[in-house]
């Protein structure tokens, strides 16, 4: 069975990228890419003590929910000039419904450019 026919309606358009990914219940935006074999920048793996996962949410058709103290923190941590209301941290972002954010540096394994 695919993945999006077990995950149902929460999805989340990762542009530039143009990759979609289903977050299951209650699963942070990159693990769920993780889970779909996404490279996602991060320095502290999702502990929200590096602000380098952030996204900018482009469209969400459910309301988010407000940032947690912890991901208040971290995003204290994202370069000034990428802050703003629509910048989320994706270890701590849990998507409902579906959106769109942008990120770039989330890559495929095969054009991954790291090294
Ligand atoms: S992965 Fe470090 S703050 Fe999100």
């Amino acid at each position: 069975m695919a993945e999006c026919a077990k995950v149902g309606t929460v999805s989340v358009r990762i542009e530039p990228l143009g990759e979609v990914v289903f977050p299951r219940p209650g699963e942070p935006l990159m693990r769920a890419a993780q889970r779909a074999g996404l490279h996602w920048p991060t320095l502290c793996n999702g502990a929200s003590l590096c602000g380098a996962c952030h996204v900018r949410v482009v469209a969400a058709s459910e309301p988010l929910a407000p940032p947690s103290a912890r991901e208040l923190q971290g995003l204290k941590l994202v370069p000034v000039y990428k802050q703003g209301p629509s910048v989320r941290l994706a270890c701590q972002l849990v998507p409902k419904g579906e959106m769109t954010v942008e990120r770039a540096g989330v890559a495929r394994p095969d054009r991954r450019n790291d090294s």
